[in-house]
């Protein structure tokens, strides 16, 4: 049994996770692959598609999932994360957590008993950055030869998205102002993949520098969860990053524009840039089902 916090946790399976994704998103799967199984979801956060995509992902494989918020929890109250963790694992067969604090996460699937699955902290968003990659894969047939280009915050998102690519053969460039760089220790690890895999990483204040020759633009929020205290001050500093359409013009001929959502038009992208033929942003949450219920196969499958 394994846990999915971190892209480092599927190393060595996310092509395999990728392809399963593309046989269940076709239909290519035995009927109710699930059936028995229950995921509980624990959500200190909001959430639109990753609470919907689990929910009707678990259903779909013939399984069902249960929505606990952390208000309504015993955790929520000062429970420990231990007796959650070992009461849970009694009555699931995996936990989802989208937590504040990435150390929560680590410490519930180090007392559970059954996978636990991050549906975002602090740190990472796994989930998301395989949805994006199916996203890329079936937009482009390859990932050979493409570079991403993340602009904006050094968030959650773009660390994902930082230890996918390389793992997936593609160049990352990151276009962030000082001072919001992505994770330092996420980032050695990303270049540690990228020269085992041959590809580049580049991080730079400089949108020229990181748009050359760019084929899948991503951005996400200036002011993520947690993050509303610092908005006046954000919406200052990330202004020049905003993803319009002369920003998408430094990207290569065929680029597409890609959003974890949700997302503020008029701040990190405009309105003609989200809404217009480049954007793939709901296809892109389409595959957040997709993506996960290869990812619950591959956990919760006997
Ligand atoms: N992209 C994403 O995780 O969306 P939600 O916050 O709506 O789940
Ligand atoms: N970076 C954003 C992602 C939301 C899906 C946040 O953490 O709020």
């Amino acid at each position: 049994m394994g846990n999915l916090l971190s892209i480092c946790d599927i190393k060595d399976d996310v092509q395999h996770i990728l392809d399963l994704a593309c046989k269940i998103k076709a239909g290519e799967i035995e009927d109710k692959p699930l059936e028995g199984k229950t995921l509980a979801m624990i959500f200190q956060k909001s959430s639109t598609r990753t609470r919907v995509s689990f929910d009707v992902g678990m259903y779909q494989l013939g399984g069902r999932a249960i929505f606990l918020s952390s208000n309504d929890l015993q955790m929520g109250r000062g429970e420990p994360i231990y007796d959650t963790a070992k009461v849970l694992s009694r009555f699931v067969d995996g936990i989802m957590i989208r937590a504040i604090d990435h150390c929560d996460v680590v410490e519930l699937a180090r007392h559970s008993d059954v996978p636990v699955i991050s549906g975002l902290t602090n740190v990472e968003h796994p989930c998301q950055a395989l949805a994006d990659a199916l996203t890329i894969k079936e937009h482009f047939g390859t990932f050979e030869d493409k570079k991403i280009c993340f602009v904006g915050d050094g968030n959650n998102v773009c660390n994902s998205l930082l230890l996918i690519a390389p793992l997936l053969g593609m160049d990352m460039s990151v276009a962030c102002p000082k001072g919001y760089e992505p994770n330092e220790h996420i980032l050695n690890i990303a270049r540690d993949f990228a020269r085992e895999n041959n590809t580049e990483i580049v991080v730079s204040d400089d949108i020229n520098v990181a748009l050359d020759n760019v084929d899948v633009v991503y951005t996400d929020v200036w002011v993520s969860m947690g993050d509303e205290a610092e908005e006046i001050e954000r919406k200052a500093v990330f202004s020049p990053y905003q993803v319009n359409e002369d920003l998408m013009a430094l990207a290569n001929d065929g680029a597409i524009f890609m959003h974890c959502l949700p997302a503020v038009r008029g701040q990190e992208v405009s309105t003609a840039v989200i809404d217009g033929p480049q954007s793939v942003v709901f296809d892109e949450a389409e595959n957040r089902m997709h993506a996960q219920k290869a990812i619950l196969y591959h956990y919760l499958k006997d």
